[in-house]
């Protein structure tokens, strides 16, 4: 039996001004017509007879809600985090909250912020993943790695082919060592999809990172249920340690394995990543909404009035109710700044 798990607590800033704390990118409809979170799951519900257990921020509790009901999902348990702690954390939270019956599902946890092109590629590769971790492993989903980014995790896999043993897993690398990766050929990309038992992945934690288990099972223990909502015990959850789970667990563990995947993924963490993503023109250009170009090339443009671009190249403009972005297309990473600058104003 498998358990499907979104992961839904983060915030998406890079996305500014149309991602925001109150409104991130995963409740966004950024690819498609349905919103992030609703694709996460329609891409693989004929996997798993059960609803999923999705975890999410406190703050967003009604988004998930009415999202989930707007693609026929009954019966979720929604689990609430007083304050996000990290990747670590909220998984723990879900295996407890998927074993508290005296099941032992394997958890599929899926990032709910990531665009799959290929949904039946993806589910081939679920399956094909699924006896090694019946048998113990702790299975990640591996991508050709293409350009030396610092934000991904690197997998060096053992030689051969479909699930293979994880080598080394190194998070987030500095420039250099993720160009050397990249150069050798020899390490994948962490999709940040995982497949394994929950009382497996609850096992490794518990290794490496006892208080962490220990202060989410105390958080679990002391939950309160309110229809589809699990309200995790506010205390306890505070005082579990912030890490996330390739830190925490996928750098330590011995149990790691890889299965490399073509899936038509993206991770959609900034503009340009988009743009990519989006159906673009002939002259390279991507809109949604109300835009007209006009000698225009490569350029990226999110509209809810009407926006009209001439003779710009390489440009990414977005529009919303109360901000206007302008930024060149290859220094949108920067919009974590403006971000800051904001905070700080407040
Ligand atoms: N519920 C909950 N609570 N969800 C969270 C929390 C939290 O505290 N923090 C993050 N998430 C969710 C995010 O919404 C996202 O869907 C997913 O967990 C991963 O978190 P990110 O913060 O986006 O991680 P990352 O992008 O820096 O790195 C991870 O993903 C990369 C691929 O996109 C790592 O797994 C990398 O190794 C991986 O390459
Ligand atoms: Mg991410």
């Amino acid at each position: 039996e498998l358990q499907v798990v979104l992961l839904s607590g983060g915030s998406g800033t890079r996305l500014w001004p149309l991602s925001r704390e109150a409104y991130p990118k995963q409740f966004l409809p950024l690819a498609g017509e349905a919103t992030m979170l609703q694709d996460t799951w329609l891409r693989v519900r004929e996997l798993s007879a059960a609803p999923p257990v999705v975890v999410a921020n406190e703050e967003h509790r009604f988004l998930a809600a009415e999202q989930l009901r707007q693609v026929g999902v009954e019966g979720a348990a929604i689990v609430l985090e007083p304050a996000g702690r990290n990747t670590a954390p909220a998984i723990a939270a879900a295996a407890l909250q998927a074993t508290a019956g005296g099941a032992d599902p394997l958890l599929l946890v899926l990032p709910s912020d990531h665009v799959v092109r290929d949904a039946a590629a993806f589910r081939s590769a679920v399956r094909e993943a699924i006896p090694a971790a019946q048998g113990g492993a702790l299975v990640t989903f591996g991508i050709v790695a293409a350009t030396p980014e610092t934000g991904f995790g690197y997998i060096q896999a053992a030689p051969g082919a479909g699930v293979r043993a994880v080598l080394r897993f190194v998070e987030k690398p500095d420039a250099a060592t993720a160009r050397g990766y990249v150069d050798s050929g020899d390490y994948y990309w962490n999709s940040g999809m995982f497949l394994f038992r929950a009382s497996r992945y609850l096992e490794e934690l518990g290794r490496f990172n006892p208080d962490i288990v220990e202060a989410v099972r105390r958080a679990s223990e002391g939950a309160s249920r309110d229809g589809d909502f699990v309200r995790l015990e506010r205390e306890a959850f505070a005082a579990s340690p912030a890490d996330s789970i390739d830190y925490a667990v996928m750098e330590r563990t011995d149990r790691a394995m890889v299965l490399a995947v073509e899936i038509g993924w993206n991770d959609v963490g900034s503009w340009s990543a988009l743009w990519q993503v989006s159906e673009q023109d002939a002259d390279g250009n991507a809109h949604h909404g109300d835009v007209i170009a006009v000698d225009t090339r490569n350029s990226y443009a999110y509209a809810r009035r009407l926006v009209a671009l001439v003779g710009v190249d390489d440009l990414v403009v977005v529009e919303t109710d109360d901000a206007v972005l302008v930024a060149r297309k290859d220094r949108v990473q920067q919009v974590k700044e403006v971000v800051a600058r904001l905070k700080s104003d407040q």
